[in-house]
């Protein structure tokens, strides 16, 4: 049987293609719903979903799908996606089992799946704390890097030495931070959509304290919510959660998607939402910001699909 997703198949040899995805090494999932896979829990099905263990297998699965002209993108923790109702044709490459980091002398080196929750604890055990301002972050390294994730007055690219990609020959590059593009909540990696491999950091940066981070996180976010952390960038000099606030809508819901009481800037799943309640409930939230402060909020989450 043909996987889901047929109509981008059909211009290939479907029965080929869909033996070497089986083949590959791990084992390619057809029709999985990718709602297991967001931290806001929605989106439809993925033609098919593969968790390579290794860069090797990556690559592999990535110079498939360019043989075959099928459709591919990586997912990290899911922490920053939104996924139409109607899903993903083509392949979701998670990055969940490409994990584990080595600790040197003022330095860390870690591979992109690797939760950052786990490689700030780590990191802290070993009296590191300079990543420490990420902590609470619900993500994979790899996410965060391509989002240049962080708090107002610090972000990961300022810690960043080296970051290793497939580029579009499918082969491995070592990228130096200045030639990233990190800029707020961005980065090369997103604008080029680029496979995140592994990061070297240094650890000389600034020494944050963990749980402080951790306990401002929880007072102000809606952290144990399912949420896909802030939906827009803070506009220059402002904040987009008191924008949404004064513009009264914190509390406003779609359905079951709703504008969290605690940080407006936030959507929570209150059970069963689809994207296009969680799109619409963005669309609302624009065109009131707009109106009350005549400001134009920018996403910050990548809407798939888009
Ligand atoms: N505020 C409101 N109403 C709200 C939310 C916030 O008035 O509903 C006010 C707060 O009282 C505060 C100001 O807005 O005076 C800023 O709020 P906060 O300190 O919560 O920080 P933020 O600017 O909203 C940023 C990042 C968060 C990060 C926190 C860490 C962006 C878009 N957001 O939030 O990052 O966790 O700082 O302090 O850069 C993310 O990127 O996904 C994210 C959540």
């Amino acid at each position: 049987m043909l996987p889901r997703g047929g109509t981008v198949l059909q211009s290939v040899n479907q029965a080929e293609l869909h033996a070497k995805l089986i083949s590959l090494q791990g084992g390619v999932i057809f029709d999985e719903p990718l709602f297991l896979h967001t931290t806001l829990a929605i989106g439809g099905r993925a033609t098919c979903f593969f968790l390579p263990t290794t860069i090797g297998i990556l690559q592999e699965a990535i110079s498939l799908c360019n043989e075959y002209e099928f459709a591919y993108m990586i997912l990290g923790a899911g922490s920053n996606v939104i996924f139409p109702d109607k899903g993903y044709l083509g392949m979701v490459i998670g990055t969940s089992q490409l994990r584990g980091a080595s600790i040197g002398d003022g330095w860390v080196h870690a591979l992109a799946g690797e939760p950052l929750a786990e490689l700030i604890t780590r990191l802290d055990q070993a009296n590191q704390q300079s990543l420490n301002f990420l902590a609470g972050i619900p993500g994979s390294l790899g996410g965060a890097i391509a989002m240049n994730a962080g708090i107002p007055e610090r972000a990961i690219g300022q810690e960043v030495e080296q970051v290793a990609i497939l580029n579009s020959a499918t082969k491995i590059e070592v990228i130096p931070a200045k030639d990233c593009g990190f800029s707020y909540r961005t980065s090369l990696f997103v604008k080029n959509k680029l496979p995140i491999l592994w990061a070297k950091m240094n650890l000389n940066g600034k020494v944050y304290d963990r749980i402080e981070i951790l306990n401002r996180r929880r007072l102000s976010q809606p952290s144990s919510a399912y949420s896909a952390g802030c939906v827009f960038k803070n506009p220059p000099g402002l904040s987009a959660g008191r924008l949404i606030e004064q513009a009264g809508l914190k509390g406003f819901r779609v359905g079951m998607a709703k504008v969290s009481e605690k940080h407006a800037n936030f959507i929570i799943n209150c059970g069963g939402a689809t994207s296009a309640q969680v799109l619409e409930l963005i669309d609302i939230i624009r065109r009131k910001v707009y109106k009350s402060s005549h400001i134009q909020l920018e996403m910050e989450l990548e809407v798939i699909g888009e």
